[in-house]
């Protein structure tokens, strides 16, 4: 059941392409021509209205999450700012913890300094970190974007997140969507793509230019993150191995993958230390996993473990600013010199950095079908909290998209049914995924 289920998801990824490379032009069309349906007027910078979106007003379980129509609309404050209406958006685990208080602290920091005196002021909060969309309002020294443009993006988590209908973000935080995605597809890839970039880029010192034929073994290569990076990895030429279940094979050796390595079996970490050596560890579970990883990169030759499970919002959140950064800086310094002085490898945290130029990068992947989104499943924005449940119970294919402009994504599937692209194979292959869901 599962390799069947698996063997469809990957199948999808090619015919929600097919069918994506039609409606591009469709869904273009169709969202330009229902900007500022709602409360915002055509000026909206200037005239600040209400909208939908689903917020919380306190920390915690799935019961927080509250639908409202009365948000204030955000507006286009600052010259470099734009306005996205949001067609479509997705979660990740990050969603989840922070619907739990997780990184409140340090997030309610830098939202704004002022509310460390005050909890109370960053409520009503708005989660949901990818953005799929169009511009409908520029700042006067934005160069790169006109009200219209079809962009992406991965919102910052201190700023009000994607699950409504409107986002105001920077410029630089913001790129043009690839073509050949719907927004839908699209959105499942902003964030883990600047998460999964900051890592082996910045803390993993790969490119494109010096990936190939790099050896990168990618724990958790099953879910949001693993799925984008196995085929950024190979976009770029690496030899990429992944950790992950069984069931998750078929996908992701789908995606590229060389290697692949059951978790679950008594003996995974045998196998892993039967292979020849990694230049770089891209771990995304954490926990154990740093016990045993380091033994499996080449010492003394600048090879990198990397995890994107840090401690340090947890830290923070428990002991508070000062101390928990103060901790946490102790933790990684600790590591990092024991590391590199007893097994001659670094040690490293990743985090997730907005930037809108790496993802024009990624948009090239993409439209030269290079990279494929992994949509696992997608909600009306009607059920948000359907969406916070799936993502609660684990196990990750790849990513949980939800619709929010549900009107403008019907007129242009109606677009795509009538026109000689909506194959009744492509079709079949959205059903097939309903059913999966
Ligand atoms: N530091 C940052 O800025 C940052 C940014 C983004 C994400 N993250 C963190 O990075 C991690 C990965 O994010 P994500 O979005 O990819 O999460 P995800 O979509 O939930 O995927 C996690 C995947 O790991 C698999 N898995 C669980 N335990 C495993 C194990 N022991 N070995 C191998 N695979 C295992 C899961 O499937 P099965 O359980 O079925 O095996 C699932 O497919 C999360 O902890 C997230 O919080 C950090």
């Amino acid at each position: 059941m599962g390799s069947v289920r698996v063997m469809a998801s990957t199948r999808l990824l090619c015919l929600f392409n097919t069918k994506a490379a039609c409606s591009a032009k469709t869904l273009s069309r169709a969202s330009r021509s229902v900007c500022f349906k709602r409360h915002v007027c055509s000026s909206p910078s200037r005239l600040q209205g209400c909208m939908s979106a689903w917020v919380i007003d306190q920390y915690g379980t799935n019961e927080v999450l509250r639908y409202t129509e009365d948000l204030t609309a955000p507006s286009v404050n600052a010259a470099s700012e734009v306005m996205i209406k949001v067609h479509s958006a997705s979660l990740n685990p990050l969603d989840v913890s922070m619907r739990g208080g997780y990184g409140a602290k340090l997030l309610r920091l830098r939202r704004d300094p002022m509310s460390v005196m005050d909890s109370d002021r960053e409520f009503p909060l708005v989660l949901g970190r990818d953005v799929s969309g169009v511009v409908v309002d520029c700042g006067s020294e934005v160069t790169h974007f006109v009200p219209g443009d079809e962009v992406w993006a991965a919102v910052p988590p201190w700023k009000p997140g994607s699950l409504s209908e409107y986002v105001v973000l920077t410029e630089y935080e913001v790129s043009l969507k690839p073509k050949s995605l719907s927004h839908t597809e699209a959105a499942s890839i902003p964030y883990v793509a600047n998460t999964a970039l900051s890592a082996l880029v910045n803390a993993g010192g790969l490119c494109k230019d010096s990936a190939s034929n790099k050896r990168v073994l990618i724990t958790g290569g099953s879910g949001g993150i693993g799925t984008f990076s196995i085929q950024l990895l190979k976009a770029w030429g690496a030899h990429v191995t992944v950790t992950c279940s069984q069931n998750a094979e078929g996908l992701v050796r789908g995606l590229g993958a060389d290697e692949v390595v059951d978790y679950t079996a008594e003996d995974a970490t045998e196998q892993l230390e039967t292979m020849e050596k990694f230049d770089v560890i891209l771990d995304n579970v954490g926990g154990e996993t740093e016990e045993w990883a380091m033994g499996l990169l080449k010492p003394w030759s600048g090879a990198k473990y990397v995890t994107l499970v840090s401690p340090l919002l947890l830290s923070t959140d428990s002991m508070g600013l000062l101390d928990g950064a103060f901790r946490a800086g102790f933790t990684l310094h600790n590591k990092a010199v024991q590391n590199i002085i007893s097994s001659g490898v670094f040690y490293r945290w990743g985090f997730y950095t907005p930037d809108g130029p790496a993802l024009d990068e990624i948009s090239k992947l993409v439209d030269a079908g290079k990279i494929l989104p992994v949509v696992e499943a997608q909600f009306p924005f009607t059920q948000v909290p359907q969406a916070f449940q799936k993502l609660e119970e684990g196990h990750a294919r790849g990513k949980t998209v939800v619709r929010v402009a549900e009107e403008d994504d019907r007129q242009a599937e109606e677009l795509v049914q009538n026109s000689p692209c909506g194959t009744a194979e492509s079709e079949q292959g959205v059903q097939e995924s309903a059913k999966h869901n």
